[in-house]
């Protein structure tokens, strides 16, 4: 039997039938309304109950980009969406008839890693997912870490620099607003204020500071840009800052790194790795975990929430 997963995610929305050895069999996807989580349900109830015409469906697993609650059906914040204490689970399950189970997205994402992914040969490791947001997962001896409360793993609000850039959660210097397709967009922007010409080769910008999005500097920066590669390198050093403080804490096996921006591969990867080495505790003295790209790139949220709505 079949699940579907669906991956809400800060810009669009993924969704896709699952089958029990992790493959995804059909997806489709759309782009979010952050204003609405009626209009998000409603998409989702019509995406489920077109694969239903084809499959048969168990149940369904929602990877969503907040602070989902420990009964795995409320979101309770977001700072992307505009969710707040929000039974996102409850109302789906209703409309749709089937049993439906809420986790966090960049868990899922890791958990479809941990399972499936680059982490299937692990017992410990931690999945930072940059998109939009930061999200993270832990996978703390075979098991993921959800905290007292269903919030652990929020790696994206680590403060990074006290004071530093407003936060769309509410706070001050977050990682997230240094280690996020967001980041790269407000870089970018200001970037071209001082530097027009130098953005050139972002594909939308055509001249209009508004149209650079970090999407498309991440293409750039892929293509080979010297804007698209600089911009992506320095949210590469970050992402290998909050690696080190991660593996400080919980001292992983492996940190896999996921989400639209980790599309830009080496581009993003080798600056996180020197940054990881050059800022982690006990540097020389202790093995170095592995920092690679994840398996699944933007799947991974569909799969892992697919298959962890079979589970429990
Ligand atoms: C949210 C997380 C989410 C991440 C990625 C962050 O802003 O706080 O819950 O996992 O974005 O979407
Ligand atoms: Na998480
Ligand atoms: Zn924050």
């Amino acid at each position: 039997m079949t699940t579907v997963g669906v991956d809400i995610g800060g810009t669009k929305i993924a969704a896709g039938v699952v089958s029990e050895e992790g493959k995804l069999l059909e997806s489709t996807q759309w782009p979010t309304d952050p204003t609405s989580p009626e209009v998000i349900e409603d998409g989702i109830v019509s995406a489920v109950q077109n694969f239903a015409r084809t499959y048969d469906i168990e149940a369904v697993g929602v990877a969503a980009c907040g602070f989902v609650g420990a009964d795995r059906s409320t979101v309770r914040f977001a700072g992307n969406v505009a969710w707040r204490d929000h039974p996102l689970g409850q109302i789906l399950s209703e409309r749709l008839s089937l049993p439906v189970v809420v986790e966090n997205d960049a868990n899922a994402a890791g958990w479809a890693e941990f399972q499936f992914g680059a982490g299937r040969e692990v017992s410990d490791m931690v999945m930072m997912t940059i998109g939009t947001g930061l999200g993270g997962a832990i996978i703390v001896n075979g098991k993921l870490v959800r905290g007292a409360f269903g919030g652990a793993g929020e790696i994206g609000h680590m403060v990074a620099v006290p004071f530093g850039h407003y936060c769309g959660c509410g706070h001050e210097g977050c990682l997230e607003m240094y280690a996020s397709g967001t980041a790269l967009t407000r870089a970018a922007r200001s970037r071209e204020i001082s530097e027009p010409t130098y953005m050139g080769g972002v594909r939308t910008y055509a001249g209009d500071r508004s149209k650079l999005r970090g999407q498309d500097v991440t293409q750039a920066a892929s293509d080979g840009d010297e804007a698209g590669l600089e911009l992506v390198s320095h949210l590469g050093y970050w992402v290998g800052r909050g690696a080190a403080s991660l593996a400080a804490v919980l001292d992983p096996e492996l940190i896999v790194i996921g989400g639209g921006v980790s599309r830009a591969g080496d581009v993003l990867l080798e600056p996180a790795r020197r940054s990881f080495k050059e800022n982690l505790f006990a540097m020389e003295n202790r093995p170095l975990a592995p920092l690679v790209i994840s398996t699944f790139e933007n799947d991974g949220g569909m799969i892992g929430a697919g298959d962890l709505a079979r589970r429990d």
